[in-house]
């Protein structure tokens, strides 16, 4: 293909993902060009594929140039200001009808300016799970905005996308900045479910004093069940992998115990607060991974190992797969609340299906998800799933009870437990929260006996 041709796609950005995302297209037979202002990684593209022919020209409106019209530019920069900039730079060079598409990890409310500010072109806001290799050989994509713009996208992502049983892993989110809010979401679930995993290790190894390849035999064994999933897979290696630089050990013992964030948890909880939606699992997760910045402190003020407890296996995978199941539910609940407030016309069991492969959270669990959420209407998806929950009950209980009895760290299968807790109990503590208000500040309560009238009281004994 010479240069003069014109390409089905310009690919702005070609760092690990866009150049895997490339590369993804390409063997989908889709011509490509791609621009990068650095060299080697525009080098880096063509050798990466050699048998494609991508143009990489050396400028940002030379590789507008190339493509067929209305073009079509997938942009994968870092989130941020730098995504602006290439918004910027683009901008001059488009026309009536184009479509750009940012698939980084924005912030959505950034996507909602952008979508605003986009003049006389489609803007649309797309997250994208599954990593490097997930970006070459089949990610789940997430894209929201205008519809007409996901329709032109439409071949070349289902293309690219990973397929499930339940079709290709892409989807139309929603208007707006949506399909950045059901990815934050994505990573908000991600965040939950990685510390629950974590806690069961912990557990495991020091609670119930499993050497590492037993532990990652039992992770296995779970990874067969219900809690069979990508997570449980990549920890259930993690735990037999050795040291390269001393075999008889293993490499997890040599990790500095202290947690990366670039922020998509903390956005979820944050958005989660905003709309009112509660996600203790994922607020506990990120909470969790805070604390362990705090390494410091944590040396200085250490009370030592904590001592072996009595507990069964089953009850531990009960406890952990009760917990996960939290963490899903509590992130399609945001997504509900988001909808609510925004009507950007999210439809989660298709969220749902997307996520079934190639993203982080693909587990045989988002099928059970599937088949409950077009049914369930309410704002807490838990009370749809009091048949999966009940039989996890006892054994979830007796976890948390038996660890933190004698010190052991379950903030999120705890945080978890307690949402269902409060989730199943008529009566609870709202109950003095409201008399409290009404003391000190004449808030007013309302009777069991009349709950339309606002009532007051003294409250002096
Ligand atoms: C994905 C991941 C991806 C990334 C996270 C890591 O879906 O492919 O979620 O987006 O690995 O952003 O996030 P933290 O650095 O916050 O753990």
């Amino acid at each position: 293909m010479s240069d003069e041709a014109k390409r089905d796609i310009g690919v702005v950005g070609l760092g690990v993902m866009g150049r895997n995302l490339a590369r993804n297209l390409a063997r989908g037979g889709y011509s490509v060009a791609g621009y990068d202002p650095n060299e080697e990684a525009r080098t880096g593209l063509r050798e990466s594929e050699p048998d494609h022919d991508f143009a990489t020209p050396a400028d940002l409106p030379s590789m507008v140039a190339l493509l067929e019209r209305p073009r079509r530019i997938l942009v994968m920069v870092p989130a941020g200001k730098i995504v602006d900039a290439v918004l910027k730079d683009l901008e001059p060079h488009l026309d009536e009808g184009d479509v750009v598409i940012d698939g980084g990890n924005s912030l959505w409310h950034d996507t909602m300016r952008r979508e605003r500010d986009a003049k006389g072109y489609h803007f649309l806001g797309m997250g994208v799970s599954g990593g490097a290799q997930g970006a070459l050989i089949g990610p789940s994509m997430m894209p929201g905005g205008p519809k007409e713009g996901w329709e032109r996208l439409r071949p070349l992502l289902e293309s690219m996308a990973a397929t499930s049983d339940h079709g290709p892993c892409v989807t139309w989110c929603g208007k707006g900045p949506a399909g950045h809010f059901v990815k934050m979401t994505h990573n908000g679930i991600e965040y939950g479910i990685m510390q629950i995993l974590g806690e069961a290790v912990l557990l495991m190894k020091r609670a119930l004093g499993l050497g590492p390849d037993d532990a990652s035999a039992l992770m296995n064994e779970w990874n067969e069940g219900p809690l069979g999933g990508y997570l449980t897979e990549i920890t259930a290696d993690i735990l037999k992998v050795r040291d390269p630089e001393d075999e008889s050990r293993p490499l997890l013992d040599q990790v500095l115990d202290v947690a990366g964030q670039k922020g998509t948890g903390r956005w979820t909880v944050l958005g989660a607060v905003e709309l009112g939606v509660p996600v203790p699992t994922i607020a506990a997760a990120v909470d969790a991974r805070a604390l362990s910045s705090f390494k410091s402190v944590r040396v200085g003020i250490a009370t030592g190992e904590r001592p072996a407890i009595e507990l069964s296996t089953n009850d531990l995978r009960d406890a952990v797969t009760a917990s996960v199941l939290a963490s899903y539910a509590q992130g399609f609940d945001l997504l509900k609340g988001a909808d609510d407030e925004h009507h950007w016309a999210i439809d989660r069991k298709e969220v749902a299906r997307i996520w079934t492969a190639g993203c982080i959270i693909r587990s045989k669990m988002l099928e059970r998800f599937m088949a409950i959420l077009p049914s369930a209407e309410g704002p807490m998806l838990g009370a749809a799933m009091t048949d999966d929950f009940a039989p996890l009950l006892s054994g979830w209980r007796k976890t948390i009870a038996a660890a933190s009895a004698a010190g052991h760290l379950v903030p999120a299968m705890s945080a978890s437990l307690t949402w269902w807790e409060q989730l199943t109990t008529e009566v609870g503590t709202a109950r003095v929260i409201q008399a409290q208000r009404d003391r000190f500040g004449h808030h007013t309560f309302r009777r069991v006996s009349d709950p339309e009238t606002p009532v007051h009281d003294d409250w002096q004994p």
